[in-house]
């Protein structure tokens, strides 16, 4: 099955994204730091005290049925009539994740959930809450069993592309992905972080954030969710 690559622009009205503003302010949603400790000394330099913080908002729990009206129905219409969401969170980044899939990887420290049994990994949405002066760069190349780039790189030996110039490294991907693992990759997709649009990528896909703190922005928040579908559909 291929689960295509889409941006859909005010995907989320400013009314919809108000709602669900309003629900994380009620305290609905749960909350967690994510700031792995190889992450801290390098981050702790530069008065970064985190990754992101996540809240959780599962759209099936019964006191979430307004989210799951704004979301589902529309997710269904342009997507998959049988998608399931395993993942419902605000994300809010405070220094950009760096190239990775969101596939599952049973040994990778991460929050990718895994497909209950009959379903397999579909897309990723991001839908920002915001516009920011920011980017997810959304690449070919994917894979279902390596998360981050280097063992990727390690273990499939993919071709070499040179396909990203030095001004489009400079403007995204200084501190984001290293040079060398970059010549094996090409980009598919920038999606720009504008409020109430809606990207879609298949989780396989290798992505990143761009350097968002470089352009002056401190922090980012959208919806970030990981579906699935069945297996056969
Ligand atoms: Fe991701």
């Amino acid at each position: 099955m291929i689960f295509a690559t889409k941006t859909i622009e005010n995907f989320l009205s400013a009314d919809e994204i108000t709602e669900i503003e309003a629900m994380i302010n009620a305290g609905m949603a749960g909350f967690m730091v994510d700031f792995p400790e190889s992450a801290r000394e390098e981050l702790n330099d530069k008065g970064i005290d985190r990754v992101a913080n996540i809240l959780n908002l599962p759209i099936y729990n019964d006191t979430h049925t307004r989210l799951n009206e704004i979301l589902l129905p529309k997710l269904q219409e342009h997507f998959h009539k049988d998608i399931f969401i395993d993942d419902c969170h605000i994300l809010e980044s405070h220094s950009p994740y760096m190239v990775h899939t969101d596939a599952t990887d049973d040994d990778a420290e991460n929050y990718t959930i895994k497909p209950a049994n009959g379903m397999i990994p579909a897309w990723t949405f991001i839908i920002p809450l915001d516009t920011y002066n920011s980017n997810t760069i959304i690449f070919d190349q994917s894979s279902s069993k390596y998360k981050g780039p280097e063992i990727w790189v390690e273990k499939t030996n993919p071709p070499l592309l040179n396909s990203i110039d030095e001004e489009t490294y400079n403007k995204y991907f200084i501190n984001i992905a290293y040079p060398i693992v970059l010549k094996h990759f090409s980009i598919e997709e920038i999606f720009p972080w504008k409020k109430g649009s809606l990207s879609a990528a298949a989780r396989e896909k290798f992505h990143c954030s761009d350097n968002f703190l470089k352009n002056g922005v401190k922090q980012k928040r959208a919806i970030v969710m990981w579906t699935t579908v069945p297996k056969d559909s």
